[in-house]
């Protein structure tokens, strides 16, 4: 089969914009400063291996002073002020993120590995509409339904993950922030550059020193945020294993926690759905991003009736999608994040095969540097299987066929996981059955992946608990009236 891909010229946004410093600070108490008892780590670009730049690595002590920077400005400064002053900065933190959304584009696409048009449109917009949307909150939270004058709970430790690493600093910080909270963030240690940059753009808009304060490092790192005992909330997001691990190390401290971690998202489509309008959001479910997305649809349940007809149109459409230099505007699939990822990509994708699955990808060249995965279809999935129960998350699509609404909900819900969950059918009225029985934190009807500040997100059972965005998601981080 020849390629159906247009040639196009290559388009590459430039790197001009953005400044990339030799090395990296810790961010504590409003300045750039050096670690006091850890180190440095480089990180790279995984479309091309190159250095970017050297990272610190926070110690035990670094994060000690990170906390005691966070707890002085919880109660001499970020407390006690009104909402309607707290707003005031994070309209502003939002609208610089507006002004620097192309540095914060081509920033993220380098260290991450995720194609321009992704960072440019879906991380950096949403990361600007989280602030705006908290700072609309800031001045207005005793008619949020948590009591007439909810309480901040203090110092939030915040560990985040490599997938969407500006997008989800801006989770975590915006709604603590609106609250009153002072904050201790981690960023992942393969993409720590956005979170820095982030650190810059609250300097610009005069952030009270404290307020916010950023700690690179690894899983150590991490473990150092959420065991120090100045904390008063942490929030996770990242794997199921490590969500399990903070868990009980926070069991009888008193500590608040959210965890938002792994899926193994249904998208079930019906032989009455939009076909072109369900290939499309299967494509955008699971190959946005790489598939590093842990409400990616990675299961796709489709009804016996269309099933050929469905694989046979996800395989034309895949044979349209370009792999390769993230920074080309054209570019839809870009590379995987870290050599750690991809070995666990490969992993499963081999253990598909060898349980039975047919495994199909379209010609797809594979540039020589850097990691990288080409978009993969399995057909004859069984349940059973290990890439129909775990998380890949990568560009691998385990397809399953139903025959009766009952089926596809019992296939759906049969997992460890409870995050996401997609429904595509004409008629309303089997919507709301099949969203009402699903066991999922969102389920998307006639569409995949969207997200908006007002919407809640979050999980059941191993998806974790807590919820981010909406108003709900503002209670993670208030005392109300109900609390002792
Ligand atoms: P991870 O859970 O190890 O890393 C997430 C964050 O937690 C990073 O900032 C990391 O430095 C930190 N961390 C690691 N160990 C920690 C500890 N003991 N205490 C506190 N913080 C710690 O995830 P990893 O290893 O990057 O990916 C493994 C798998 O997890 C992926 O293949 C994927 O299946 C899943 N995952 C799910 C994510 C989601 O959005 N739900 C995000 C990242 C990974
Ligand atoms: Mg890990």
């Amino acid at each position: 089969m020849s390629s159906p891909r247009f040639p196009y010229a290559p388009a590459p946004e430039s790197r001009a914009i953005v400044n990339l410093r030799p090395s990296y600070g810790l961010f504590i108490a409003g300045e750039f400063v050096d670690p006091v008892d850890g180190g440095q780590f480089k990180t790279e670009s995984p479309s091309s291996q190159e250095v970017l730049a050297e990272v610190s690595s926070a110690g035990p002590g670094d994060v000690d002073r990170a906390v005691k920077a966070a707890r002085h400005a919880y109660e001499n400064v970020w407390g006690p002020m009104p909402g309607r002053e707290r707003a005031k900065y994070l309209f502003r933190v939002a609208r610089v993120i507006q002004e620097r959304s192309r540095e914060l584009a081509v920033l993220e696409s380098l260290d991450n590995g995720k194609p321009i048009k992704e960072s440019r449109d879906v991380d950096v917009p949403l990361a600007a509409a989280h602030f705006f949307y908290h700072a609309g909150w800031a001045d207005k939270l005793a008619y949020a339904g948590y009591g007439p004058d909810p309480r901040p709970l203090g110092v939030a430790g915040q560990v985040i993950p490599w997938n969407f690493p500006l997008l989800m600093a801006a989770w975590k910080l915006a709604p603590a922030l609106a609250a009153g909270n002072t904050c201790v963030l981690k960023p992942a240690e393969t993409t720590p550059l956005s979170a820095l940059l982030l650190a810059e753009i609250l300097q610009q808009a005069e952030l009270p020193p404290g307020v916010v304060n950023i700690v690179t490092g690894a899983g150590q790192t991490g473990a150092a945020v959420v065991n120090h005992p100045g904390i008063d909330k942490v929030a996770f997001t990242g794997s199921t294993e490590v969500g399990k691990l903070i868990q009980r190390s926070l069991a009888g401290t008193g500590k608040r926690l959210t965890l938002e971690l792994g899926g193994k998202a249904a998208n079930i489509v019906f032989d009455d759905a939009p076909l072109s309008q369900a290939v499309e959001g299967i494509v955008n479910g699971i190959f946005f991003n790489q598939g590093h997305v842990c409400c990616a649809g990675s299961r796709l349940l489709v009804q016996e009736p269309i099933a050929e007809g469905v694989v046979e149109a996800l395989q034309r459409r895949l044979g349209t999608l370009r792999l390769g230099d993230p920074l080309d505007k054209n570019t839809d699939i870009g590379a995987i994040n870290s050599p750690q990822q991809l070995a666990k990509i490969r992993e499963l994708a081999a253990a598909g095969e060898a349980e039975g699955a047919q495994r199909w990808s379209p010609a797809c060249a594979l540039p020589e540097r850097g990691y990288w995965f080409p978009p993969t279809l399995f057909t004859g999935v069984a349940p059973a299987q290990r890439i129909a129960r775990e998380e890949i998350f990568g560009p691998v699509l385990s397809v399953l066929t139903f025959r009766t609404p009952e089926e596809a909900l019992e296939k759906a819900n049969n997992t460890t996981y409870g995050l996401s969950a997609g429904v595509w059918t004409e008629k309303g009225s089997r919507i709301l059955y099949m969203a009402s029985r699903l066991k999922a934190g969102v389920v998307w009807a006639n569409t995949f992946n969207r997200f908006d500040p007002a919407s809640p997100f979050g999980g059941y059972r191993e998806s974790g608990f807590g919820r981010e965005g909406g108003r709900q998601g503002l209670a993670a981080y208030l005392r109300g009236a109900f609390d002792a």
